[in-house]
C-alpha cells in the first residue's frame, strides 16, 4: 500500500491542527471530519479485528486522500497537480476490487457500519466501488487540464455539469433506481470511461469521487450519531 499522507496540504493541516497537541486520534478525527460532505468514523476502529479492521483502515486511507482533495478543490489549500495526482492514485488503487474483496458476505460484526443491505444489492455496491477507481483515474489524467476557474468554487463549473451528463447519460435506461452513479455507465469499459473523462476539468472528476464516497455511504452504511 502507498503511504496516506504525501500531500503537503495534508501535512500542513495535520501541522497546525498539531499545535494544539491533542491526542492523535482526536487529531484524526478533526481532519477526517472537516471533509465536506462525509461524517466520518475515526473512532469507529475501537475493537476492529479482520476484515472489517482492513476495510476501516482502506476506508480511512482514502478519506485522508480524499481530504486533502478537499483542501485543493475548494480553495483552502493550493492546487498542486502533483498532489492530485498522488491522492488519486491512492484512491484508485483502494478502489475496485480492493474494496470488494474486503466484504465477505454478511460481515457486519461490531464496531462494524456496513449494512446488511449491501449482500442485497451487490452489484450496486460493486459498481459504485469499480466507478470510484475510474473517477479516480480520470482525476490522475485529468488533473493537469485547465481548470477554467473552478478552483474555490463550490458550485460545480459549466464543465462539471457537462461531466455529470456524461457520468449520468445511460441513466434513464436503468430504470432509476435512485443511485444512478453506480449503475450509469455500464456501457462503457472502465477504460473508455477513463479515456473521455481525461478531456474534463479536473473539478468534474473531483465531484465524482466525492459523490461516489456519499453515495455508497448513504445506502449500505450505517448513519452516524456522532
Ligand atoms: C462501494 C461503497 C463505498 C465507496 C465507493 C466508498 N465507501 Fe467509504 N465506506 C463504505 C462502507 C460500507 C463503510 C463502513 C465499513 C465498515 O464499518 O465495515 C465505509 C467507511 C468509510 C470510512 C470510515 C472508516 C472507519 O474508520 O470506520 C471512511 C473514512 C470512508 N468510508 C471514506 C470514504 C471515502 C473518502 C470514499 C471516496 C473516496 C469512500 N469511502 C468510498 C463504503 C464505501
Amino acid at each position: 500500500m502507498k503511504q496516506t499522507q504525501t500531500t503537503s496540504s495534508q501535512a500542513n493541516v495535520v501541522r497546525s491542527t498539531n499545535t494544539r497537541s491533542k491526542p492523535s486520534i482526536i487529531l484524526s478525527a478533526v481532519v477526517l471530519t472537516s471533509i465536506a460532505g462525509f461524517s466520518f468514523a475515526a473512532f469507529a476502529h475501537g475493537g476492529a479485528t479482520g476484515v472489517v479492521k482492513e476495510r476501516m483502515d482502506l476506508m480511512s486511507n482514502i478519506g485522508k486522500a480524499q481530504k486533502s482533495l478537499a483542501a485543493m478543490f475548494s480553495g483552502k489549500e493550493k492546487y498542486n497537480v502533483q498532489a492530485v495526482r498522488d491522492a488519486a492514485t491512492i484512491i484508485e488503487n483502494h478502489a475496485g476490487d480492493k474494496i470488494n474483496n474486503l466484504f465477505p458476505k454478511g460481515t457486519v460484526e461490531h464496531p462494524s457500519e456496513a449494512l446488511p443491505s449491501i449482500w442485497q444489492n451487490w452489484s450496486e455496491f460493486k459498481n459504485m466501488s469499480d466507478q470510484l477507481a475510474v473517477y479516480a483515474a480520470a482525476l490522475k489524467a485529468n488533473a493537469g487540464n485547465s481548470r477554467a476557474g473552478a478552483q474555490g468554487q463550490k458550485k460545480p463549473a459549466m464543465g462539471m455539469g457537462a461531466g455529470a451528463m456524461m457520468g449520468q447519460k445511460k441513466t434513464g435506461m436503468m430504470g432509476g433506481s435512485g443511485s444512478s452513479m453506480g449503475a450509469a455507465n455500464t456501457a462503457m469499459s472502465a477504460k473508455q470511461q477513463v479515456e473521455m473523462l481525461a478531456k474534463m476539468p479536473p473539478m468534474a472528476s473531483f465531484q465524482k469521487v466525492a459523490q461516489t464516497c456519499s453515495a455508497c455511504h448513504t445506502k449500505f452504511r450505517k448513519k452516524k450519531s456522532k
